[in-house]
C-alpha cells in the first residue's frame, strides 16, 4: 500500500506514522526528519535548507526533488510507503506523479489529519524529540518516564529549533497557502480520507486503520 499523511504542523503526522508502519508494513520517510539528519551532518542539502527550516518556510521544491527521486530509488520502497510531510506544495505533488508513474507505481490513500489551530500550539510547545530513535514525546501528554530521557534509547531529549509559537505562525501560513491546495489536487483524484486528530493517539489511529482496511 502506498499512503501519504498530511496535515498542519503538530497534527499528529510523525505520532501516527509510527503505528501505521508497523500495522500495515510500509516504509517510513519523512522529509521533515530527512531534512534535519541533513542539517546535522552539514551536507550540501543541509546547509541549503537550514535557514528556511528556522524561518519556518518550506524548502525549495528543487531540493525536495533530489531527496526524493535518490530515495524513491532504493529497494524498500517498493513494499509500499507511507510519505510524512510530502509532498506539501502543488509542483511536489506533480513531480511525484511523474517519479512514480516511472516506477509504474501509484498512490492509494492520502490522509488527511484535521484539528484545530489552537490545540496545535500546546501540541508544538510541550513536544520533545529523540534525535537518535526519533521517538515522540509530549511534556503533558506523553512525557518519558525520565524526565528528558528517550524511553526507547536513553539518549537525552531536545526541543526542536522550529517549536516556538512565533515559528509555528509561519509554518501554518505556508500550511495554509502551499499544501492545502495539495488536498484539493489529491481530492480530485478522490484519494483523500479526513481523519479527526484531535482525539486520542489511539482513537485517532483506529479511524485510520478502518479507513485503511475499509
Ligand atoms: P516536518 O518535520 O514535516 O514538520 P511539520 O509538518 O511542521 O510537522 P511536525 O513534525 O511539527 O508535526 P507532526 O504532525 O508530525 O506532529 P507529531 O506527531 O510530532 O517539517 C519541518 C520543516 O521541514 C518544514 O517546516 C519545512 O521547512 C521542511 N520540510 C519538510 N518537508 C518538506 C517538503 N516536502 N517541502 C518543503 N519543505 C519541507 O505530534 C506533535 C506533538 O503532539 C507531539 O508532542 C505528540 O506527542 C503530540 N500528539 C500527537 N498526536 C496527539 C494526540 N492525538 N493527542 C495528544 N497529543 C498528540
Amino acid at each position: 500500500m502506498n499512503l501519504l499523511i498530511i496535515g498542519a504542523p503538530g497534527t499528529g503526522k510523525g505520532t501516527m506514522s509510527a503505528l501505521i508502519k508497523d500495522a500495515f508494513k510500509v516504509t517510513h520517510v519523512s522529509t521533515g526528519d530527512m531534512l534535519r539528519e541533513a542539517i546535522a551532518s552539514q551536507t550540501e542539502v543541509g546547509k541549503k535548507a537550514q535557514e528556511f527550516m528556522n524561518n519556518g518556510q518550506l524548502v525549495p521544491d528543487e531540493i525536495i526533488h533530489d531527496i526524493i527521486s535518490e530515495r524513491l530509488s532504493k529497494d524498500d520502497i517498493k513494499n509500499g510507503f507511507l510519505f510524512d510531510g510530502y509532498p506539501r506544495t502543488v509542483n511536489q505533488a506533480i513531480d511525484l506523479d511523474n517519479i512514480l508513474k516511472s516506477l509504474g507505481m501509484k498512490i492509494d490513500k492520502v490522509i488527511d489529519l484535521n484539528i484545530n489551530d489552537e490545540v496545535l500550539k500546546a501540541r508544538i510547545t510541550g513536544r520533545r524529540v529523540c534525535p537518535n530513535c526519533k521517538e515522540i514525546y509530549h511534556i503533558v501528554s506523553k512525557p518519558s518516564k525520565v524526565e528528558g530521557v528517550c524511553d526507547v534509547c536513553g539518549e537525552k531529549l531536545i526541543q526542536r529549533g522550529d517549536d516556538t509559537l512565533e515559528s509555528l505562525e509561519k509554518r501554518l501560513k505556508a500550511y495554509y497557502s502551499q499544501t492545502e491546495p495539495v488536498i484539493e489536487y489529491y481530492d480530485k483524484q478522490s484519494l483523500v480520507a479526513k481523519v479527526n486528530a484531535d482525539q486520542k493517539p489511539q482513537e485517532v489511529f483506529e479511524e485510520i486503520d478502518s479507513v485503511l482496511k475499509g
